[in-house]
């Protein structure tokens, strides 16, 4: 089986890029050894700081993103970063060629509970002159590598460069990734979804009329039953898209209106939305490719459908309706 390197090698992905994948897997190794080590390392648990984004930070969310923050520092060719767990851009070197930026631990809510966590991280160029939030703000499409690791019953990575996706499997004798996967393709068409249904009434009317046709499977208009699934960590949500196909969407709600989107731009829909398009499928806001929006800041929230091309298109017809007669949701 091909290493992690040597894949790299083989991709001419070149060597300061891929020194700086090499350093987010090396680093994830340790991430890795920390999530699995659990309440025995006393790392479970929330602090008592909240996050720029007003969320309740957990040990662990704290910890990954000084781990990170440390082993980018130790990289010589990182410009600057961008994490959810910083309120601002932090700048590494002058000198360097490469934007970073990660969620340290996605679906940290699953954490106390033993469950599915990962780390999702993009790459894109640096540009020349001062570093500002403004220089992180490029077009999805610009990621030069996106990738996430899961920490799941194996350590997995899925990383592109451009050139697919593929799929990684730590060796925990070698503490090495392993190619297991060289060229994910996500199956066309799905008869599984993963949304959070509590959030039903607040959805669009799109929204709305698509799950509930999905509910009423083979005897509604879709005449195919679906099944549900929901990790509440996209890392593990994108992972089984990426396995075995599906469609998962965290779309607009108006719970809480001043937050009409759960997921973040930067460093959880552009990195997963590239490794799905890498993959043949697809990813939406439902009005628009994830990869074309013109990002206005660094924490900027979107609303994400992701996954098998078909059931996405599907999906997206829905939007496409006039819906201007129905009841407002709200
Ligand atoms: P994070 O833990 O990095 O804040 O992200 C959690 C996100 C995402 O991973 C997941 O899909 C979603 O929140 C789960 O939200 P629900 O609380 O609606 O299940
Ligand atoms: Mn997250
Ligand atoms: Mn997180």
């Amino acid at each position: 089986m091909q290493t992690l390197t040597q894949t790299l090698t083989k991709q001419a992905v070149p060597d300061s890029l891929s020194q700086l994948i090499l350093r987010l897997a090396d680093c994830s190794k340790d991430i890795s050894q920390a999530v699995r080590h659990g309440a025995l390392a006393g790392v479970l648990g929330a602090t008592e700081q909240e996050n720029v984004q007003g969320e309740t930070q957990k040990k662990l969310d704290v910890i990954t993103n000084d781990m990170l923050k440390d082993a980018l520092k130790a990289e010589g060719n990182v410009r600057g970063l961008a994490s959810e767990e910083e309120d601002y851009v932090v700048e590494v070197n002058k000198q360097g060629e490469f934007l970073v930026c990660f969620d340290p631990l996605d679906g940290s809510s699953n954490i106390d509970i033993n469950s599915l966590v990962g780390t999702i991280f993009s790459i894109l160029p640096a540009q020349d002159g001062e570093l500002t939030e403004a220089s992180f703000l490029q077009n999805g499409r610009q990621q030069l590598t996106a990738g996430y690791v899961l920490y799941g019953p194996s350590t997995m990575m899925a990383l592109t460069t451009g050139q697919g996706t593929q799929l990684y499997t730590l060796n925990p004798d070698t503490n090495e990734f392993l190619l297991t996967d060289e060229a994910v393709n996500i199956s066309k068409d799905t008869a599984e979804f993963a949304i959070n249904m509590s959030n039903q009434r607040f959805w669009e009317a799109p929204m709305q009329t698509y799950i509930s046709e999905l509910l009423l499977g083979n005897i509604g208009p879709r005449e195919k039953s679906f099944n549900m699934r929901w990790i509440a960590a996209m890392v593990g949500d994108v992972h089984r898209v990426l396995c075995r196909g599906g469609i998962f969407m965290y779309p607009t709600d108006n719970k809480n209106p001043e937050k009409p989107y759960k997921l973040r731009l930067m460093y959880e829909a552009n990195p997963m939305a590239l490794l799905v398009e890498q993959a043949g499928g697809k990813a939406s806001t439902g009005y628009g490719d994830i990869l074309d929006i013109a990002p206005e800041e660094i924490h900027q929230r979107v609303a994400v459908i992701l996954g098998s091309a078909n059931e996405v298109d599907a999906c997206l017809s829905y939007h496409g309706l006039d819906y201007s007669n129905e009841p407002d949701i709200a």
